[in-house]
């Protein structure tokens, strides 16, 4: 290799880095440039559909006995490759989410299910940090590299910015209970799709259900777009007070700016503190009206 090359590609790989594009997904390079070579079976088309329902266990459909299953490769790529067609997947994930009895039950759910094709490129699980018995709830997007390493929510910049944010109304990090919609690290952190997305919901749903907080706070556009199931932006979202519909109860639920993006445009600190500031006071509220309801 001459030294132009190896600049090349130095530059090459601080570009993609920079991009975001920080995890391999195959051991081998994949020339997406050359014509597909047909005679190889494509291991990144999706199980056909089975006939009965998939496990949480497994995440994939039964196959039935005459069909031959995918070949199993020890790559990530092949893996996702694996994952049940969308709508499957979301079925199963409401089957299993419902039946978790408890917070402990549903992490060991989505440690086996196999649903989401996100599971096989991140690195580890994050369920969720915090206390399980907490009156604040806090819900952020996904999963970036500092958290899939470390298997915690919000635990890199954005995650320090919140905890100031916590403290700023008097709280501690460990008062309060913090997940995101989706559980796995998207690779490069892109935007979860929205079959992602919609595969993870059924979890978060019933973990809201589970810690029955007091206060439900969506931290930026995706999670409160996703949970509180409304199409405006978080300019016009934040700072307003939605019911969030457990199935059994209504949460008291604020929608405010994510803290990534109060790092990017700190002038909306000062809205992200109005909102600090109503949920404070509802908590207060609410602890007069029922004293040591938690
Ligand atoms: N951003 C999120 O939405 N969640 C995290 O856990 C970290 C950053």
């Amino acid at each position: 290799m001459t030294s132009d090359h190896a600049t090349t590609i130095r530059e090459l790989l601080a570009f993609y880095l920079e991009a975001g594009i920080d995890c391999a997904l195959g051991d081998e390079p994949v020339d997406r440039l050359c014509a597909p070579d047909l005679a190889t079976p494509n291991i990144a088309t999706p199980a056909p559909a089975s006939d009965g329902p998939i496990t949480a266990k497994t995440g994939t459909a039964p196959v039935a006995a005459t069909r031959q299953p995918p070949p199993r490769t020890t790559t990530a790529a092949a893996r996702a490759g694996i994952a049940p067609p969308p709508d499957i997947a979301i079925e199963s994930a409401r089957e299993a989410a419902r039946t978790a009895p408890s917070l402990e039950a549903l992490r060991t759910l989505l440690e086996s299910f196999d649903g989401c094709a996100l599971k096989f490129t991140a690195s580890r699980l994050v369920f969720a940090d915090g206390n399980p018995r907490a009156r604040l709830m806090f819900v952020g997007e996904a999963p970036g590299r500092d958290e899939d390493i470390e298997g915690l929510p919000f635990v890199g910049r954005s995650g320090q910015l919140l905890n100031r944010m916590i403290a700023a109304i008097g709280l501690k990090r460990g008062d309060v209970y913090i997940a995101n919609v989706i559980p796995w690290r998207p690779p490069g952190n892109r935007t979860p799709t929205p079959q992602e997305t919609q595969i993870c919901l059924p979890f978060i749903r019933r973990q809201i259900e589970l810690v029955n907080p007091d206060v439900l706070v969506t931290l930026g556009n995706p999670s409160t777009q996703t949970l509180l199931e409304t199409r405006e932006g978080i300019m016009k979202t934040r700072g307003r007070w939605f019911d969030y519909d457990t199935g059994t109860r209504a949460i008291r639920a604020m929608a405010t700016f994510h803290p990534a993006y109060l790092l990017r445009s700190p002038s909306y600190k000062r809205m992200a503190w109005l909102d600090l500031r109503a949920i404070a006071k509802v908590l207060e509220d609410k602890a007069l009206e029922q004293p040591a309801s938690k």
